[in-house]
């Protein structure tokens, strides 16, 4: 037998002493009750599940129950909860249950996660609690513990690092008290070792901690890399007839759909596209803006026009200056109005 772990000795003997106790899924071994409690708690938290619990059962007692109810019993007990695929998996599931395996949840953690709504760690959780079953969680929560504790660096989702995890979180396995492990796990991630903030004066596995020892619990976990946003440039010509703007509605699709803006492109192309004659043009200074999946840098080049221009038949319109910040532009239109009209027109 492998010596065991300090990580998995200290943390057994913690969540025995401090960990949580009366969580209305504990003390029980009946699958249904702890398959239910890991489905809800996987997107949500204890105490929003609770309530949720308590009148799920009341209605749904068991497998059977569950699975010969109208589905739309079954998203109503679950309004609120929110991410309704579960709902729905959970459905499938009870019936699965029943038709498939004679309304006995399987044992293994290999046949669980082969049902709707059950991955590899829900399905670990289940053979734990339910069954006694050596296998290993890995939720958002224990990726964090382990990370801190052994100093995994690279981002959790990144294959390599998610691979390096599951594998660390078997080896950490006990031999015995599977179900008090994997309580304590849980209750350490929700409970000390949090994302912002963690407890580390009261965290029984502390002395070992690579982030404690490095001062590097607010780097680890990695956050998910940035994708390099692509750059654009483009120039926006601003017509001014001294006091009003001519700006351009965009079609109702696309960047800035049903906004005004001023014309896109060099005032050469602007002037032939409108059919309008345009004084000398003057640039102004670039602006930067982020989209959420690029970056542009506007080149505002201020242009005269005639008063006289027919806007409407041009699909243009006339906007005063003093007004036109608050016309329905976008973001950065509003700066580049603000600049010319402080700058007189
Ligand atoms: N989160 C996921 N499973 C849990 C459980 N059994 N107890 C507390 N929190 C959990």
């Amino acid at each position: 037998m492998a010596a065991p772990n300090p990580f998995t000795e200290h943390l057994i003997a913690w969540q025995k002493t401090a960990g949580r106790h009366d969580l209305p899924w504990q003390k029980t071994r009946d699958p249904y009750r702890i398959w239910l409690s890991e489905i809800m708690l996987q997107q949500t938290q204890v105490a929003t599940v609770i309530p949720y619990y308590a009148r799920f059962l009341g209605s749904f007692p068991d497998v059977q129950a569950l699975a010969a109810a109208p589905i739309e019993a079954v998203i109503e007990h679950w309004a609120g909860l929110g991410y309704y695929a579960r709902a729905r998996n959970l459905h499938r599931c009870a019936r699965q249950v029943v038709e498939v395996h004679g309304g006995q949840f399987p044992q293994t953690e290999a046949t669980l996660e082969t049902l709707p709504g059950i991955g590899r760690s829900t399905a670990a959780a289940i053979a734990a609690f339910a069954f006694g079953r050596r296998a290993a969680i890995l939720d958002g929560n224990v990726k964090r513990v382990l990370c801190r504790q052994f100093g995994i660096e690279g981002f959790p989702g990144a294959k390599k690092v998610h691979d390096r995890l599951w594998d660390l979180a078997e080896t950490l396995l006990p031999e015995r008290a599977i179900e008090v492990y994997t309580q304590g796990l849980m209750d350490l991630g929700a409970t000390l070792c949090t994302r912002s903030r963690p407890r580390c004066g009261d965290c029984p596995v502390a002395a070992d901690c690579v982030a404690r020892r490095d001062g590097r619990q607010g780097e680890l976990p990695e956050a998910k890399p940035r994708a390099a946003v692509p750059e654009r440039t483009s120039t926006f010509v601003l017509l001014s007839d001294g006091s009003r703007l001519l700006l351009e509605r965009r079609p109702p699709s696309g960047l800035w759909g049903g906004l005004l803006v001023p014309p896109e492109g060099d005032p050469a192309t602007v002037a032939s596209r409108f059919g309008l004659t345009l004084g000398e043009a003057r640039p102004l200074p670039p602006l930067k803006h982020a989209f959420t999946h690029f970056r542009l840098t506007l080149l505002p080049v201020l242009c005269r026009v005639a008063a006289g221009v027919q806007a409407g038949e041009q699909g243009l319109e006339w906007v005063e200056l003093a007004r036109a910040a608050d016309a329905g532009v976008p973001t950065p239109i509003k700066k580049l109005i603000r600049l010319v009209a402080s700058s007189g027109g």
